[in-house]
């Protein structure tokens, strides 16, 4: 039986606004189980941001409840989960531009409370396996997209959380290394046997997720 790893119940978001308050989720529920894929698509300002920074915590709904797993704790409030219960992947990679591809990793397990020795281990571990062992001390600025991505995968998984949340992870790829990434991060996900929630434009990247849905109208729908 797979873990519950990630849970919202009724939860609702709105955004004050010059024109008065702007809903933008009205009700949303969702369970997701370690292992599983899912995907989001939705149109332009339909709130796919929105729902994944409530389900990472970077956010708080008005009303309803998001929880995740973050193993050693149970199920808790994602903001609690020291990095443990989700792990981010957004559309722009997000690096910080002066620390180099394994500096970007292990700083994120060393926030999460990893020690030097263990904390650049593992982002050594993790930038092979994406395929950027040959690239550890180069900055942002000196990687390809598709480069910056992988560090950005990495430092997502660093801290083997239950749940990685991608925010069109591929916007800014060209075609052919949108494929890669998306092969890419199917892949390492379920090697470590986490969870991917895949917010996405493309039909066809959201149709490889094990099970699909549409955010229209501030409510999640199978697609
Ligand atoms: N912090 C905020 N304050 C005010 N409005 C916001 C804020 N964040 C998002 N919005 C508004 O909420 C709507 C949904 O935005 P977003 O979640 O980014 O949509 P999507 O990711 O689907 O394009 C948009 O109309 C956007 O302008
Ligand atoms: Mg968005």
């Amino acid at each position: 039986m797979p873990d519950l790893v990630l849970q919202a119940r009724g939860v609702a978001k709105a955004f004050a606004a010059p024109s008065g308050r702007l809903a933008v989720l009205a009700d949303v529920s969702l369970e997701v189980f370690s292992g599983e894929s899912v995907s989001i698509r939705g149109s332009s300002g339909s709130g796919k941001t929105t729902l994944l920074q409530l389900l990472g915590g970077l956010d708080e709904p008005d009303v309803g409840e998001v929880r995740v797993l973050a193993p050693g704790l149970g199920l808790v409030r994602p903001r609690t989960s020291l990095g443990r219960g989700v792990g981010f992947v957004f559309q722009n990679y997000q690096l910080m531009p002066e620390l180099t591809a394994l500096e970007n990793v292990s700083l994120a397990a060393r926030i999460a409370g990893a020690s030097a020795g263990p904390a650049e281990s593992a982002a050594r571990e993790l930038l092979a396996q994406v395929g950027l062992a040959n690239r550890l001390e180069h900055l942002p600025a000196r990687l390809s997209g598709g480069e910056c991505q992988r560090v950005a995968i990495a430092r997502a998984l660093v801290n083997r959380p239950s749940v990685i949340l991608a925010d069109e992870p591929t916007g800014n790829l060209d075609e052919r290394t949108g494929v890669e990434i998306m092969d890419l991060l199917l892949g390492v996900v379920a090697e470590r046997g986490a969870a991917l929630i895949l917010v996405t434009h493309s039909r066809e990247f959201a149709e490889r997720a094990g099970r699909r849905f549409v955010l229209s109208g501030g409510v999640l729908s199978p697609a």
